[in-house]
């Protein structure tokens, strides 16, 4: 099986390629209609009582369009956009130097935001709820606070782990929403979209194929057009179809519902190693290699959405139908 992974943790480094292919404008964005029909209202009133937008949270599993809509909502607002993540604000100076110079309406985009240092939370607190900043000035006896005033902005906050959010900063925002999988149609819009911007032919049936397989998530199924576009170019004539749709996707070692060879591994691993479980997913990672949170922020939200695992009190468990999938008799012995 390749190594090589078409789900990763990381996606700190994105291509360039990536970047043209970002919708820009709410209208451009497919899919996602209750958030972007909630999205739509509230930017319209901010925009008309000339204030900033209220702060949003958007939370959901990876390549879902988190930072896309970040983009798109500082773009419907007519506003700048700064963008930071959680991990790279280690001191409060970090924070306060980014906040004092947004100009009035910006949007301030904190990607991976509970992994911000409590102590940085802090500072977010009064900054989101009076744009005010309290920084402290000074030593032991001589040290005070002072209050520094800050422009309206709006903080965008996105993660793919919102349970790890406290309970504080998670009430601070105005707008939460939940990005859900894409379905099929979707995908296959997202793919059609993705076929015009690098300008590839792709037919019908072939679109359909990498929508299937992509896992509910557009950056996978951008990521897959590209390599199926690459066997387009070196084995046909560069159109897309569907045989050389197939067999691209077959030779990534991806299956007919988009699960790679982690996933594979995976399951088989709470098969052949726990008997179907229920098992940690510490004992399961440590069985197969992989670490912890990646099996969880990235592999298993999609296979609970399919049903093919379940998450109980004492672990995770196979379901019959990960099991006909995999070919595997049920029950186990
Ligand atoms: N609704 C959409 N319509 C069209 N394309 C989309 C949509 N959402 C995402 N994409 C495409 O998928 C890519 C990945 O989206 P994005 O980087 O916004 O995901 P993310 O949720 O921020 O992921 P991560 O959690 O890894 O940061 C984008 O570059 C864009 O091309
Ligand atoms: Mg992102």
């Amino acid at each position: 099986m390749t190594e090589e992974r078409l789900v990763t943790p990381d996606e700190m480094m994105e291509d360039e390629s990536e970047l043209s292919l970002r919708p820009e404008r709410l209208n451009q964005y497919i899919g996602q209609t209750a958030v972007k029909e909630n999205l739509r209202i509230f930017i319209e009133a901010a925009k008309n009582r000339n204030e900033s937008l209220d702060h949003v949270l958007l939370f959901g599993p990876p390549g879902l369009g988190k930072t896309t809509l970040a983009t798109i909502i500082a773009n419907e607002m007519g506003v700048n956009i700064k963008t930071t993540s959680g991990p790279m604000i280690e001191r409060s100076g970090d924070l306060a130097a980014i906040l004092s110079v947004l100009e009035p309406g910006d949007v301030l985009f904190i990607d991976e935001i509970h992994r911000l240092p409590k102590s940085i939370e802090e500072v977010l607190y009064p900054a989101m709820e009076d744009y005010v900043l309290d920084i402290v000035v000074g030593k032991d006896e001589s040290a005070r606070s002072i209050r520094v005033d800050l422009a309206p902005f709006t903080l965008v906050g996105a993660t793919t782990r919102a349970g790890d959010l406290s309970a504080p900063l998670r009430d601070r925002f105005g707008v939460i929403n939940r990005l859900e999988y894409y379905n099929e149609e979707q995908l296959q819009s997202i793919v059609k979209r993705t076929g015009i911007v690098y300008e590839t032919p792709i037919d019908d049936q072939a679109s359909l194929e990498l929508a299937r397989r992509s896992r509910g998530t557009p950056r996978i199924a951008n990521r897959l057009f590209r390599r199926v576009r690459d066997y387009a170019q070196v084995m046909g004539d560069g159109v897309i179809t569907h045989d050389i749709a197939q067999l691209a996707l077959d030779r990534l070692d991806i299956d007919s519902l988009g699960l790679d060879y982690v996933d594979h591994k995976y399951l088989m691993g709470i098969i052949e190693r726990f008997g179907g479980g229920p098992c940690g997913i510490e004992a399961i990672a440590a069985s197969i290699g992989e670490e912890p949170q990646t099996l969880e922020d990235v592999y298993e939200p999609y296979l609970l959405q399919l049903g093919f695992i379940k998450r109980t009190p004492r672990g995770r468990v196979i379901t019959p139908q990960a099991c006909e999938h995999l070919k595997v008799p049920y029950p186990l012995k």
